[in-house]
């Protein structure tokens, strides 16, 4: 099939592009720049053999996306492009709104308009706010979001769902990702976050590549085993994999679908310190702060519906996720920059 994939020079995006091509597919990346680089267009084509089709379009240009549509005739769209940015989003919610809601509802008008109603969307664990339960299931009731970013994401499962339901020629799939980490096996693709990292295991690699002094552990006196936050570390070549698995799902009249994309185990803070150092022989310093605001403390899936439904389990364990962010980071130090 013939998939474009919006963001797709971003982290998430360009491993999914490779599982793509190796599924058989054939993706064509549509991605801005804001936040990726071009040069991740080489790096897949060294992996794969295979160059993706890019335009440097923005989902909010609707003759933009009318001319990407006219040339390439997509079959379904895996739409990741966004901001996802938590701290940024609460200081700059008309950008957040902007760029990820008025983004997706022009795409999902020029999609129609071009008879493509095919739709894998990129979601998030942070729907479920501070969850009822553990491990999470799809029925568990979405939450407050504490954020901006996290609001984008439940309004725009909110206007799929009501797109799909006025009009049953939509197939829809909400994934619902938990914490991807990790990167490609080969070292040369992987995260690369603008600034100081929000996120764990970026904070994590930029210590030991000697970048950051030490980690700042945000909270060790929550209701966990050992006091810091638990969450669903999935390696982000699994999550990639999710995403050709859902495309099979995606049938007609198979109408809207949701799935959670984690492990459904629970690592805390110290834990993936722990196995960091273990798995690279490289002690992390740190220190331990005052807890984030918004923060929770355990998230962790279940992913049997995914399993039971699409087929789709994660391989890859913590060790994993520990030495390719490490590779990635070593042999990158300044991610896709020279
Ligand atoms: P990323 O920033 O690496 O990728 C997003 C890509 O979208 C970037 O390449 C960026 O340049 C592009 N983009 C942003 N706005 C655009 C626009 N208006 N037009 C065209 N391209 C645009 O992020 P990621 O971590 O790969 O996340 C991908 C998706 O998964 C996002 O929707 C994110 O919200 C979601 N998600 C991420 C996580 C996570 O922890 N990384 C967790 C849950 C969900
Ligand atoms: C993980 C744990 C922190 C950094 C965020 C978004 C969520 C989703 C994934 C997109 C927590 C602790 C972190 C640090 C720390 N993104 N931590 N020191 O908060 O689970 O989720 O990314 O949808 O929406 O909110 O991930 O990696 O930021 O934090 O102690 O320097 O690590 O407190 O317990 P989080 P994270």
């Amino acid at each position: 099939m013939k998939i474009l994939v919006t963001g797709g020079a971003g982290y998430i995006e360009s491993h999914t592009v490779i599982e793509l091509q190796k599924a058989g597919h054939e993706p064509i990346i549509l991605d801005n720049l804001y936040n990726a680089s071009e040069k991740v267009i080489s790096r897949i084509e060294a992996i794969t053999g295979k160059r993706p089709a890019f335009y440097n379009t923005d989902i909010r240009d609707r003759e933009g996306l009318c001319k990407v549509f006219d040339e390439e005739k997509p079959d379904a769209v895996i739409h990741f492009a966004g901001l996802k940015a938590v701290g940024e989003s609460v200081k700059k919610p008309w950008e957040y709104y902007d760029n990820n809601i008025t983004g997706t509802l022009t795409l999902v008008d020029v999609m129609r308009q071009h008879g493509c109603k095919n739709m894998i969307f990129s979601s998030s664990a942070t729907v479920y706010g501070d969850p009822a339960f553990v491990p999470i299931t799809e029925e568990c009731p979405k939450g407050t979001c504490t954020n901006p970013y996290g609001w984008t994401k439940s309004m725009l499962e909110q206007i799929l769902t009501d797109v799909q339901y006025a009009d049953k020629e939509w197939n829809v799939i909400l994934l619902r990702y938990f914490n991807p980490i990790g990167a490609h096996k080969s070292g040369t693709m992987g995260e690369n976050p603008n600034g100081i990292p929000n996120n764990l295991m970026p904070y994590i690699t930029q210590v030991a590549v000697g970048k950051l002094k030490e980690l700042h552990v945000y909270g060790n006196d929550y209701d966990t085993p050992d006091g810091t936050g638990v969450r669903d570390y999935i390696h982000v070549v699994d999550l990639a994999k999710g995403h050709v698995c859902a495309l099979k799902k995606l049938a007609p009249g198979s109408g809207l679908n949701i799935y959670n994309l984690g492990t459904g185990h629970g690592y805390s803070v110290l834990d993936i310190v722990k196995n960091f150092e273990a798995a690279n022989g490289i002690k992390i310093p740190y220190v331990i702060d005052p807890r984030r605001e918004g923060d929770i403390a355990t998230c962790y899936c279940s992913a049997a519906k995914a399993d039971k439904e699409l087929g789709w389990k994660a391989q890859y364990d913590i060790r994993d996720m520990c030495e390719d962010s490490w590779r990635w980071q070593k042999n990158n130090p300044n991610g896709y920059d020279d």
